[in-house]
């Protein structure tokens, strides 16, 4: 992913709602700890608990990789979430703003990729959903 070197990584399980209070606070301290400012940080913590959520709620549960990247001097923080859930059957409808099949707003996908810099999702029918967001500092 456009050449970004990784620092440092970790994977988390995604099960419950404990998990995802666990990720916001694992993400924050990772965007702390790569320089990012409070509005940043804020940013990738709010896109990494709808993406956490939606791995649970839609996913059936997954994991999560946090990794710190850098390229050159500058530094990022990339979140991949993926699992083995019914997958996705139409990408472009369930990234609209109030898509939902559930009983959210259908502002999580959206929302986390209007707040990244980059922004990836992958999905098959059966198989499962990867979505990765990078935020650079
Ligand atoms: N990991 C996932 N697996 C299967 N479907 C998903 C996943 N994430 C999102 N979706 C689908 O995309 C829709 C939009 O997601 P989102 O924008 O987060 O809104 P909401 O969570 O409020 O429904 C969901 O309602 C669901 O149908
Ligand atoms: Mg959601």
């Amino acid at each position: 992913m456009n050449g970004a070197a990784v620092q440092k990584s970790a994977t988390l399980e995604i099960r419950s709602g404990e998990d995802i209070v666990r990720i916001r606070q694992e993400v924050r301290a990772w965007s702390v700890e790569q320089g990012f400012s409070l509005v940043d940080q804020t940013k990738i913590v709010t896109a990494a608990s709808e993406l956490a959520r939606n791995t649970v709620t839609y996913g059936g549960g997954g994991t999560a990789k946090l990794e710190a990247v850098t390229n050159g001097t500058r530094r990022g923080l990339r979140l991949t979430f993926e699992d083995k859930g019914p997958g996705i059957p139409d990408i472009n409808l369930a990234l609209k703003d109030g898509y939902t099949t559930g009983t959210g707003l259908g502002l999580g996908l959206s929302g986390a990729r209007r707040l990244s810099n980059e922004f990836y999702i992958s999905s098959k029918l059966g198989e499962g959903t990867r979505v990765s967001i990078l935020r650079w500092k």
